[in-house]
């Protein structure tokens, strides 16, 4: 498990979960769960500067960093990209630099392009810091850190688990964030079920994890997280998806190969009967909303890190 944390570790940005030392996380996990619990928010510094830029659709991630920041008390300031001036083509650099020069402090950035977040900074001066709200296909962090969250509340043997991850691993930057985190505290046993994305994933893609059919991945598993078809990051449509939940998806038949006690994540959103059946969804062993509702505490002891 993770060593103490270090205080004197500069915290500037959190754009993938291998910006932070594992004992930042786990004490950031420690924090998130004392909020749940009751714990006050630390007060913000005046002013708090904090701006939120969407630049792709987002209804969970989105409302829990508000939620967040209006526990703190904090009122952000939002960036819509679609009616921005990057739609006249200033660049992410100059972006970046206007909201420092304006005095944001920090960005909650949502961007569908990989290394956007890298891009905005390019442009400042030390003084703006960066949370990524999921970069393309690369990088979600803190869907990353809640899954890590409701996990730990759910399964006493953890790291000692099996955990399955079925679907469009390719393209899922929440598969990136939380099966890294996983590994990083010590989950040893990941088996990933592709099916028709298995000719999309790199050979370096997910090191360390097996793949495996979606059947044999299942089989007595501790933990099942159903992916979305990410279509939107699609260049052509993968082959054979007209029987998906069936030949790859979960549903009430592939869970029971599962543990009896196993848990289903799903990040959300859910296309209900094509990754996951609604009985599942919505069934005993789902934690869906519970990883909604941890979001909230995660973002918040966030704040708190970079807004306190
Ligand atoms: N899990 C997730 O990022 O959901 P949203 O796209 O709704 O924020």
């Amino acid at each position: 498990m993770p060593s103490p944390v270090n205080p004197t570790a500069p915290i500037d940005h959190l754009i993938t979960v291998e910006d932070w030392p594992p004992s930042r996380l786990e004490a950031l996990l420690s924090r998130a769960r004392a909020l749940r619990s009751g714990a006050s928010p630390r007060p913000p510094h005046t002013p708090a500067g904090l701006v939120h830029v969407f630049a792709e659709p987002s209804t969970r991630t989105r409302l829990s960093f508000e939620r967040a920041a209006g526990l703190m008390g904090v009122r952000p300031s939002h960036l819509d990209a679609a009616s921005s001036s990057l739609v006249k083509r200033e660049s992410l650099a100059d972006t970046g630099a206007t909201l420092e020069a304006i005095g944001y402090r920090l960005v909650v950035l949502r961007h569908n392009v990989s290394g956007a977040a890298r891009a905005l900074l390019a442009g400042t001066r030390g003084r703006l810091h960066v949370v990524s709200a999921g970069e393309a296909d690369r990088t979600h962090p803190t869907q990353g850190l809640l899954d890590l969250l409701t996990v730990l509340d759910h399964c006493p043997r953890f790291p000692d688990v099996s955990v399955a991850v079925f679907g469009d691993l390719a393209h899922s930057r929440v598969a990136r964030s939380t099966l890294t985190l996983f590994s990083l505290f010590g989950v040893r046993d990941i088996r990933l079920a592709p099916g028709p994305f298995l000719d999309r994933l790199e050979p370096h893609d997910y090191p360390g994890a097996q793949r495996l059919g979606s059947d044999e991945a299942a089989s007595n598993a501790d933990i099942l997280i159903a992916l979305r078809l990410q279509q939107e990051r699609w260049s052509t449509p993968p082959h054979n998806l007209d029987h998906y939940l069936e030949d790859h998806g979960l549903n009430e038949r592939r869970l029971a190969l599962a543990r009896p006690d196993a848990i289903v994540l799903h990040p959300g959103p859910l296309n209900r009967g094509v990754e996951i059946s609604d009985a599942v969804a919505d069934g005993a062993h789902s934690l869906v909303l519970q990883q909604v509702a941890n979001g909230v505490w995660i973002r918040l002891a966030l704040f708190e890190l970079f807004l306190s």
